[in-house]
């Protein structure tokens, strides 16, 4: 139990841990009320039966009606000391819930570039949508409840045990024994459907979020019943793993009750034809165990249940932890020279992780600011991959890129991507306006905005009713020309002593190009652009050429 404990506190952190420990302190004082008012019982009934005086009080005279009054004042503050605790609990198990998902998500973002290579963003997403939420519905919160119940069970039980020790042996036993049985039984399949649970949500981001990205490429190819029957499956896997976990649950609860209700017309018949007289004078112990009864069939019942969703849960804590474990804590917390003459790419080698073939070879050159560096190469030669590794995006395998002499690496990587500028090959856009994605902000330099959208040739967008209207998801609302421009204009929106631009005029007609490379080089005088392009009047126009076929420089 330990061991579990110490899972936990390292998986949501000590923060959490503490706000846990508080709500199931609440509840096991809640408990504790209200086993106080059931054993209240046993010495109410023999005072109105019989007469005994319980204890004796000097400030209050004990009447039935007092004692009445006090166990039901107790009762009723147990109660409502119950309803604190179940509100507190579930305030934090939403809280922690939600925030634990959103700590997931955060990071994610956060890990290095090179680390979303292997991860596929389903994975990603059933993680942050589903398993953090159900890490928390059936860990979390059965824990608190389990907790609470073993307290009720365990204190209702003394009382059991001071008043008839022999019986309430009996009773447990029994009852314990038979709920161990059951979950034995239980516990390989409770393990099984919830493993079945965490890959289902995961097929069924893949086989959404696949779709839904490619849909034309979907309607084209007449794929939709292939794809929609893909993700009813996986849903059948989850329904039906849902539905049998709820079902190993609640079944024991069936079993039990039959098996209670016949021990119980055993025992009466059997007292009754044993001796006649005896029913009477046992009443108060069977008003007691009725009561008693009357609380922990239920809890015993609602503790077996969370105990198999505890149990169950262990597969998301696995996963967690595996989780946690690739999660690397960044390095780059060092601030990067400031670019103020030299960009040298030095001897620069990468071969990409789990691949074998080398991407890049030995590649050298350096730029001084104000140079134009145009990258050619032909198709899968490496251009991205260069200058992703000039970005800070990935390391390099070998060698290195420095700033004015001093070496770029993975602990000043975010300082130096506040020096660049980066127009992508494939740019994305949000689902904002025209004018917020140049700014990326809500509240941009309007005439900064309209500066860098009129050197991308795009300010005809700004001001008219597109750029009245949200672009659309990745920017499906508009031309790919359209999507490119505003992509350069974002790259131009900020100063800064380099620029790199990986395609940037691939879907544009060519006098719309010139136009645009020719403002880029007029404004940007002095910074350093590199261009990755396969238009060779382009490349011709550059001071320095990099051409990654046979890895040459002129
Ligand atoms: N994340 C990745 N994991 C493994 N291999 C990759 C990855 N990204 C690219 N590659 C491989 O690296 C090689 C170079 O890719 P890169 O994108 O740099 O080429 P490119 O010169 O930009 O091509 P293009 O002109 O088509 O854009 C290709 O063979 C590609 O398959
Ligand atoms: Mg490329």
């Amino acid at each position: 139990m330990n061991e579990f404990i110490q899972r936990l506190k390292s998986l949501i952190g000590e923060k959490s841990w503490h706000r846990y420990k508080r709500v199931y302190a609440l509840s096991m004082i809640a408990s504790l009320l209200e086993t106080l008012s059931i054993a209240a019982i046993f010495p109410l009934v023999n005072f109105i039966g019989k007469g005994e005086v319980p204890f004796k009080l000097s400030v209050i005279p004990l009447t039935p009606e007092t004692l009445i009054a006090g166990i039901l004042s107790i009762y009723i503050f147990g109660l409502c000391l119950r309803a604190v605790s179940v509100y507190c609990t579930s305030r934090v198990n939403m809280q922690e819930g939600y925030g634990f998902s959103a700590r997931i998500f955060e990071l994610y973002l956060k890990q290095p570039y090179d680390w979303h290579f292997s991860n596929h963003t389903a994975d990603i997403k059933a993680a942050i949508l589903n398993d953090a939420q159900d890490f928390i519905s059936f860990v979390m919160v059965p824990l608190g409840r389990f907790i609470s119940q073993t307290t009720l069970v365990f204190f209702v039980g003394l009382v059991l045990v001071f008043i008839q020790p022999l019986a309430t042996f009996f009773f447990c036993a029994i009852l314990g024994l038979s709920y161990l049985l059951i979950f034995r039984i239980l516990k390989v399949f409770l393990k099984s459907d919830s493993e079945k649970q965490i890959q289902a949500h995961a097929e069924r981001h893949r086989y959404s979020s696949e779709a839904l990205a490619a849909n034309r490429e979907i309607k084209l190819s007449g794929l939709e019943n292939i794809f929609s029957q893909k993700f009813m499956n996986a849903s059948l896997k989850l329904a039906k793993a849902s539905s049998q976990r709820s079902l190993y649950t609640e079944m024991p609860k069936l079993v039990l009750e039959a098996f209670i209700f016949i021990l119980l017309i055993v025992t009466l018949f059997y007292i009754s034809s044993r001796n006649e007289g005896q029913l009477a004078t046992i009443t108060p112990t069977l008003t007691l165990f009725a009561a008693a009864g009357l609380k922990l069939f239920p809890m015993g019942h609602l503790m077996f249940a969370n105990f198999a969703n505890l149990r169950s849960g262990l597969p998301l804590i696995d996963k967690f932890e595996a989780l946690m474990s690739q999660f690397t804590v960044s390095e780059a917390i060092e601030v990067a020279p400031i670019l103020a003459n030299e960009l040298r790419v030095e001897d620069v080698s990468y071969t990409y992780p789990g691949n074998t073939v080398q991407v890049l070879n030995h590649v050298s050159f350096s730029a001084k600011l104000g140079d134009r560096v145009a990258i050619v190469g032909p198709t899968g030669s490496g251009k991205s991959t260069l200058i992703d590794i000039i970005a800070g995006l990935i390391q390099p395998c070998s060698g290195c890129v420095s700033v004015d002499d001093h070496p770029l690496s993975a602990t000043n990587s975010i300082s130096w991507q506040k020096q660049l500028q980066y127009c992508p090959q494939n740019p994305v856009l949000f689902d904002q306006t025209v004018t917020q994605n140049i700014a990326l902000s809500d509240d941009g330099n309007i005439s900064e905005v309209k500066a860098a959208a009129s050197l991308a040739c795009v300010d005809d967008l700004l001001g008219t009713y597109l750029d009245q209207l949200s672009v659309g998801e990745t920017g499906k609302k508009l031309s790919g020309g359209q999507v490119q421009r505003i992509s350069i204009a974002r790259a131009m929106y900020n100063d800064v002593s380099l620029y790199i631009l990986d395609e940037p005029t691939g879907n544009l007609d060519a006098k719309t190009a010139d136009r645009i490379i020719g403002n880029i080089f007029a404004a940007k005088s002095s910074a350093i652009i590199i261009i990755v392009t396969h238009d060779l009047k382009l490349a011709e126009k550059c001071d320095i050429q990099i051409n990654l076929e046979n890895n040459s420089n002129k």
